[in-house]
């Protein structure tokens, strides 16, 4: 990753490869700009009355030589009009920022973002908020690639400039808190982009074993032998058609007081899901290697939260398979019996997610937690209703959906509130079990979440759908990392309520 400082002192005076600085719409300059500006006898203010750059925002202009300053270049960027300016703007000046530096090759630079003050953004959220975004626009994916990134491409040294020396400590925390998040987010889409012959249920049980190593967590790797023991029958048959052996993965942090209920997280470890019987039609089906990101959000929360040091306590639960046609796969028409006792008629093998997510939220209630809260590439009619811009929200609690939609905004990881009504429950109804897994073709999302609700009856619970957000089709396809921001964010919220 980017290594991230913070430094006070006087603009004129930096070295540095590159000062990127502040201009508004309306011909206005940020402090530091303004600066910058008197320093560089006027250079800034000529370019921006000759309209070379209007202001407007994410335009930018490189200036190649500075003069009468130490640092060796400049990079204006536009920020909008000045009293508009908000998170999702900084969001997209950070990207267009880097976006520059790495196009000019120019890997060390000093930004003067901190100080653009935001409405119910303080500086260290803002600080958070630009070190995430950097992160997250830098990110190059070439594991499986025999060449990799060219040195001279990527950005070594970012440095922050932070206006009042008496902030420094909070920035200072501030940036520990981003680049932990950050590194949460980056394994989740490390992950997520992993292609399925490497990324198996075998493979998520060892990186959780290099977490649980790292930082200190208590890891507990189930087999299928553990899993029989424990009657877990749902999911136990979606992984009889594969030749990987299932997992289920249990990664506690233990940040908060030993009888303090913990947090669970339950995510959805499909490392490749064909459909099974009912087999997914061929295009795009390289993309069901995704199946995973549930559970790869979750592991990566772990690490996010674990890294900063979170004083609460949080279990990962992720069961993790893959779902493919065998002569031992579930076959249409099959009963199995969950471990909950309750037996499920699987009319539709590639419905799965929720037969192995059920056995889990089963195996949840032992921790006897304060919440639970699921994470699941689920539905592809949850992309059909939301797209890729919010995660799917469900829960048994108004309180607990309220709670995560606010940590999404604040996360700038947004998700929208569906509802989980008795009319939708009854789509699920099966004459030969005491549930179907599917329930028709109408509001595909919402009676999945149906399913999931008849295994929650213990704990306060949350589902999340992300089958949009996880990951982007086209020519920008890969794995988002979402929803770490969300979850990190939700579990700060706890931990300091706590
Ligand atoms: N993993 C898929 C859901 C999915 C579909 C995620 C498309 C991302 C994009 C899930 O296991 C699945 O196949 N769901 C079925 C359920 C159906 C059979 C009721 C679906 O959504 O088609
Ligand atoms: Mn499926
Ligand atoms: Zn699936």
């Amino acid at each position: 990753m980017i290594d991230f400082k913070v430094k006070s002192g006087n603009p004129e005076k930096q070295r540095s490869s590159c000062l990127v600085l502040a201009v508004y719409e309306d011909q206005g300059m940020s402090p530091s700009t303004r600066v910058i500006d008197k320093s560089s006898k006027g250079v800034i203010s000529r370019l921006i009355k000759r309209g070379d750059i209007t202001g407007e925002c994410g335009e930018t202009i490189l200036l190649p030589e500075t003069g009468s300053i130490p640092a060796d270049r400049i990079l204006l960027i536009g920020c909008g009009n000045e009293d508009d300016f908000d998170s999702s703007k900084l969001q997209k000046i950070t990207a267009k920022i880097i976006q520059k530096l790495q196009a000019n090759k120019i890997n060390e630079a000093i930004l003067f973002l901190p100080e653009i003050e935001i409405e119910g953004a303080d500086l260290a959220t803002r600080i958070e908020q630009i070190i995430i975004q950097s992160a997250h626009s830098s990110y190059h994916f070439d594991t499986t690639k025999s060449k990799k990134q060219k040195k001279n491409k990527a950005i070594q040294k970012l440095t922050l400039f932070i206006p009042d020396r008496s902030n420094l400590n909070t920035a200072r925390q501030a940036v520990l808190t981003g680049k932990a998040i950050a590194s949460g987010v980056t394994m989740a889409r490390e992950l997520g982009n992993l292609p399925g012959n490497i990324c198996t249920p075998s493979y998520l049980a060892g990186q959780a074993k290099e977490l649980a190593t790292d930082f200190n967590l208590k890891l507990k790797v189930l087999s299928e032998t553990a899993m029989e023991k424990l009657s877990m029958g749902a999911l136990l048959s979606v992984s009889r058609g594969s030749r990987q052996e299932a997992k289920l993965i249990i990664l506690e942090h233990k940040g908060g007081g030993s009888k303090d209920a913990p947090v669970v997280l339950v995510g959805k470890g499909l490392t490749f899901d064909a459909g099974g019987i009912s087999l997914k039609p061929s295009s795009a089906m390289d993309e069901m290697k995704y199946d995973m990101c549930g559970g790869a959000s979750v592991l990566g929360t772990m690490r996010a939260i674990a890294e900063m040091k979170l004083p609460l306590n949080v279990i990962a639960i992720v069961p993790s398979s893959e779902n493919l046609p065998d002569g031992d796969a579930n076959k249409p028409g099959d009963v199995v019996t969950s471990m909950s006792g309750q037996t499920i008629e699987i009319l539709n093998t590639d419905a799965e997610g929720r037969l192995i997510l059920c056995d889990a939220l089963t195996y949840a209630e032992r921790f006897k937690p304060s919440t639970v809260i699921d994470v699941a590439t689920l539905t592809g009619a949850c992309v059909v209703a939301l797209g890729a811009h919010a995660s799917g929200v469900f829960s048994n609690q108004d309180h607990l959906a309220q709670e995560i939609i606010d940590a999404g905004i604040k996360a700038q990881d947004r998700v929208w509130y569906l509802p989980l009504w008795e009319e939708y429950d009854q789509q699920l109804k099966s004459n030969f079990a005491d549930m179907a897994n599917i329930g028709g073709h109408k509001a595909g999302a919402i009676t999945a979440a149906c399913f999931l609700s008849r295994y929650t009856k213990k704990y306060d619970w949350a589902h999340l759908d992300i089958a949009g957000t996880a990951w982007l089709s086209g020519s920008k396809k890969g794995s988002t990392g979402r929803p770490v921001k969300l979850l990190c964010e939700f579990l700060r919220n706890r931990a300091r309520a706590a």
